[in-house]
């Protein structure tokens, strides 16, 4: 199953009051070009969303406050990621199921995509992406390699 939990740059203050401040550069710190950054907010504990796959769609999930599991699946193996700390990141290779939980109220969760928004490219029947795991097998989760910028290392803590 092709994921990646990454740790995003953050810069912290000493002085706690100001906060601190996490970045993401394309391309160099998750492995594609961003078309799109969406957020969902005021979203109450214990809401679940998600209930899809994207055919094409590269992401990164990251949550700036609160904490909120993902749960990822390719039909076969099941994996919770916990978003609860603002530099963590989680980058999701197309032709995953995913399914979001909300743990805390008004939890932020922060999506950068690689395609603009088409409903076509996602499946959002949990019988219809068994069917297309079946017919597609592994080749739903793109390889690193048809990324144009590639040379992208697999991991980080
Ligand atoms: P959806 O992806 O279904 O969110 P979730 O699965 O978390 O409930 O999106 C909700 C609605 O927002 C849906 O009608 C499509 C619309 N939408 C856009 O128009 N553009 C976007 O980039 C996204 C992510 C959603």
């Amino acid at each position: 199953m092709k994921y990646e939990i990454v740790n995003l740059k953050t810069v912290t203050n000493e002085d706690e009051k100001l906060g601190g401040l996490t970045f993401i550069e394309a391309e160099r710190d998750i492995p594609f070009a961003i078309k799109r950054i969406y957020c969902i907010y005021k979203t109450e504990e214990n809401q679940h969303r998600g209930f899809h796959a994207h055919k094409k769609n590269w992401q990164l999930l990251f949550c700036p406050y609160g904490v909120i599991d993902i749960i990822i699946t390719d039909g076969e193996e099941k994996r919770v990621v916990t978003l609860d700390h603002p530099s963590k990141g989680l980058v999701l290779y197309p032709g995953l199921w995913r399914e979001m939980i909300w743990k805390q109220d008004d939890s932020v969760l922060c999506v950068a995509a690689s395609e603009y928004y088409d409903s076509e490219e996602y499946i959002r029947s949990y019988d219809e992406y068994l069917q297309y795991r079946k017919e597609v097998g592994n080749d739903a989760e793109a390889d690193t390699n048809t990324f144009e910028g590639g040379g992208w290392i697999t991991s980080r803590k």
